[in-house]
Formats: structure tokens, sequence, C-alpha cells
């Protein structure tokens, strides 16, 4: 690590935040590119949160990675907004300059970047949404200004329709999850659901054509108990590990002023890191 009185500081903020896998992906870009910065985890309670942008802004950081529980906090403290946390509703990179603090959502970027690294076409054909949370906002919105036609389908229907609403889409009852999934070209899983501790999804790819990608955002397990499933029917698996990697692209390429990769290298790095 290079660090001179100079050195660009940024890090990521979550409240815990010891799970996060962020300072190993962005240590590995400045290693890479021999950069005179650093990037830390930085553990911030909810009602410190506000004061504490303020001060990282003052004290010379030129920007911050936002995770749970903080994502609409951020979206309220900023003073600039883009497009991306407009339409998500939601702010997880800032970016301090000049006394503004500017706020963006990189997860419908990141999500985009990882079906075409998997040779998906977003724009393929309609997409199913699983889940109605923060995640599901982002990539909806993504999607949809893609001119890729949404629906949301969501344990908790009133969550599905509010979201739909807001951002232009369909809707699905729960239930009719299974039946629908034949006239969709990509399914996403942006529940909660298969993640490390959590039931898995219940989703019957029986009668889905061959040609469907089906997107798991879980990253935690690599390998999702959907992913394993669209897999064994020979449907096109995406994987979530690889969205967290390029959602981390603007962030990183704004602080430290060099567009990073994401390759098989970094790949292979923080999947380690999430397995040891
Ligand atoms: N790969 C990446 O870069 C990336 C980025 C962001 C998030 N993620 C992952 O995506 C997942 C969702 O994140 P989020 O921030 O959107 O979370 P969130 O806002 O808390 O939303 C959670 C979603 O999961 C649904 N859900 C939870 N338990 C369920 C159950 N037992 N049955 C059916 N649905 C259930 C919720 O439905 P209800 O509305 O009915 O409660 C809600 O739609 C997490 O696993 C997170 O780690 C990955």
């Amino acid at each position: 690590m290079l660090l001179s009185g100079k050195a660009r500081l940024a890090g990521v903020i979550g409240w815990p935040v010891a799970h996060s896998r962020s300072p190993r992906l962005h240590g590995t870009w400045l290693n890479r590119h021999q950069i005179d910065g650093a990037y830390m985890p930085l553990a911030i309670a909810p009602a410190d949160f506000a004061a504490s942008i303020h001060t990282l802004a003052r004290i010379g950081f030129v920007g911050a990675n936002v995770t749970i529980p903080h994502k609409e906090a951020a979206f309220a403290v900023c003073t600039k907004l883009d497009d991306s946390a407009r339409r998500a509703g939601a702010v997880n990179t800032l970016v301090f300059n000049d006394g503004q603090i500017i706020g963006s959502n990189t997860d419908g970027i990141g999500f985009l970047a990882n079906l075409r690294a998997h040779h998906v076409d977003p724009c393929a054909g309609p997409a199913l949404i699983l889940g109605a949370g923060g995640a599901a906002r982002a990539i909806g919105a993504a999607l949809l200004d893609q001119g890729t036609s949404v629906t949301f389908c969501n344990r908790t229907q009133a969550r599905a329709a509010s979201l739909a609403t807001a951002l232009g889409a369909e809707t699905l009852d729960w239930p009719q999850r299974h039946a629908a999934l034949a006239d969709f070209a990509l399914l996403v899983n942006s529940t909660s659901l298969g993640m490390t501790g959590h039931p898995p999804l219940e989703i019957s790819l029986d009668r889905v054509p061959l040609t469907m990608a089906v997107a798991d955002i879980v990253y935690a397990p690599l390998q999702t108990p959907l992913l394993a499933a669209a897999t064994a029917a020979g449907l096109r698996p995406v994987e979530g590990l690889g969205m967290l990697l390029h959602q981390a692209v603007p962030g990183f390429a704004a602080w430290f002023g060099v567009t990073p990769t994401v390759d098989a290298e970094l790949y292979r790095i923080v999947a380690a890191d999430l397995l040891g």
C-alpha cells in the first residue's frame, strides 16, 4: 500500500460493516494501480450518520460507499443526486467535491454490466424480478431505462404494487411466479431467499424456455440453490458476485481517477475472501 500525506481516502460506511467485502475489492484495485490512497471500513451508527458524512467531507475524504442500513439516509444527506439515485430512491456511492455531497446508486449499472459480462442481453425480452426491496428497485429502474419491460413479484404484494407504480412496471402475485415464468426472458432473484442462513427460493423451472437467463443477486453462497437449479435445467445462470464487483467500478473511478477492470483474478480474490 502506498500512503503519502496526499493520499486519497475513501471507505464503506455500514452498521455493522465487518462483513463488507468492499475493502478487499477496492484494496486489490489500489494495489494493482499503485495508487496513493486507501479504502477503509467505517462502522457508523445510524444516529451518527449525517454528522459523520459532513465530517468525512470536511477532513478530506474523496467519498464513500454506503451500505445497510444507511442507503436511504445517504439519499437525504446529499446536496446533489444523479438520475440513478433518484430512480432507485437510495444512494450507495457518495462523492465529496467542492463542498458538494453527490449521490448515485450503482446497483443497477452493476447488475447490467454483470449480465453483459455473462453475454446476456438485458433487452432480450421481458424481465421478472422477484422481490421489491432496495436492490429490486435499482435493478428494475435500470432494466426499464434500457427499454425492457419489467414485472415485480413480491411476497408482500403491496410493496410490489407501490414499486411498480413508482417506476412504471407490472406486478404479479407471489404464488403465480411458477406458472408465469414461460413468458419471461430473464428471471432475477432480488429477495434474500437463498442467502446463507435463509431458506431457499422455491420456484419451478420445469417449463421454462432454454433461452431464459436466471440471475441471482445473492452472492453468499456463490452458488445459490437457484443458480444450481438453473444450471441443471440448461438455462443461463448469472451469479451475484459479479454484480457486486461491477457496481464498485464507478465509485473507484470517481475517487481515484482510474477506471478499474473486473476480471477473473479479482473474482477469485473476493470469492476467496467470502469463503474464508
Ligand atoms: N450482488 C449484489 O451486488 C447485491 C447488491 C444489493 C443486494 N444484494 C442482495 O440482495 C438481497 C436483497 O437485498 P435488498 O437490499 O433489496 O433487501 P431488502 O430491501 O431487505 O428486501 C428484501 C426482499 O426479500 C424478500 N424476502 C425476504 N424474506 C423472504 C421470504 N421468506 N419469502 C419471500 N420473500 C422474502 C422481501 O419481501 P417482503 O417485501 O415480503 O418482505 C423483499 O422483497 C440480499 O440478499 C442482498 O445481500 C446483492
